[in-house]
């Protein structure tokens, strides 16, 4: 199995001053284990000075979009060199909140998933379906279809490059996560996929789990064998809860 995998999306939060703060403070109580990768991804501003703080230390950067050209003119985008050259070695790519947010379509976020790799950027890609998908019976088919035109591709080669997030539109930022039993089916569901469609042996993917993961809940959700860490929004803008997650995912 991989090692676990947390990452901290602190989607738009964080000044750079503040940012500066908050990597001291996680710096400062912070016991690195081999057993867990831990990541944060600040906004694109941030991204110099965080990266400045974590060049000594065995945390690691994501950017949380990217664009999918690698120059030009597209005002108000950052093309995948630019991330590279300033440290970053993930990128969150799919989020729900780009493609309900920013209207960004499988197909786009395809494009973002290649151009990524080409620079040698890691794509966090997440998939999740919404709450009336769910409650009409469509989870199943939603994380198809966003994992098959996603992937669109790529070689299983490229995939050993690639975590997957699962994150439920309807449990991030709502307090109401998933249960082990709710992300352990889905995950199960992507990993079987992954194998069927790319002919590759998915236990080597790291699967996240994100949707309101806590400190509180983070033990059982790390209890499944199918759940290789999470993608943290609010838990990790406080640098406790952040760093106990991570222990967590340690200890277990
Ligand atoms: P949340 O966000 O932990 O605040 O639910 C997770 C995410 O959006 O990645």
């Amino acid at each position: 199995m991989p090692n676990r995998f947390i990452v901290g999306n602190w989607k738009m939060h964080n000044t750079i001053s503040q940012a500066e703060t908050l990597i001291q403070e996680i710096l400062g109580i912070y016991q690195a284990n081999p057993s867990v990768e831990l990541a944060v991804a600040p906004p694109h501003v941030a991204l110099q000075a965080v990266a400045r703080l974590l060049a000594p230390t065995p945390i690691t950067l994501a950017a949380q979009n990217v664009c999918a050209k690698d120059e030009g003119a597209f005002t108000g985008e950052i093309s995948p060199p630019m991330l590279k050259e300033l440290g970053c070695q993930y990128v969150i790519i799919g989020h729900s909140e780009r493609r309900h947010l920013f209207g960004e379509s499988d197909e786009a976020i395809n494009e973002k998933i290649h151009a990524a790799l080409r620079h040698e950027l890691q794509p966090i890609f997440c998939i999740g379906e919404r709450l009336e998908e769910r409650e009409a019976g469509q989870t199943h088919s939603v994380i198809q279809r966003q994992l098959q035109k996603g992937l669109v591709g790529l070689e299983p080669k490229d995939l050993g490059n690639v975590t997957i997030a699962y994150e439920p539109v309807w449990a991030i930022g709502t307090g109401r996560a998933a249960t082990v039993e709710q992300a352990t089916e889905v995950h199960a569901a992507i990993r079987s996929s992954l194998t069927t469609h790319w002919n590759l042996n998915s236990e080597q993917i790291r699967i996240l789990y994100g949707g309101s993961v806590t400190a509180d809940n983070a033990h059982a959700l790390f209890q499944s064998p199918h759940i290789n860490g999470a993608l943290v929004g609010k838990a990790c803008l406080n640098s406790e809860s952040f760093v106990k997650i991570a222990e967590i995912a340690a200890l277990d």
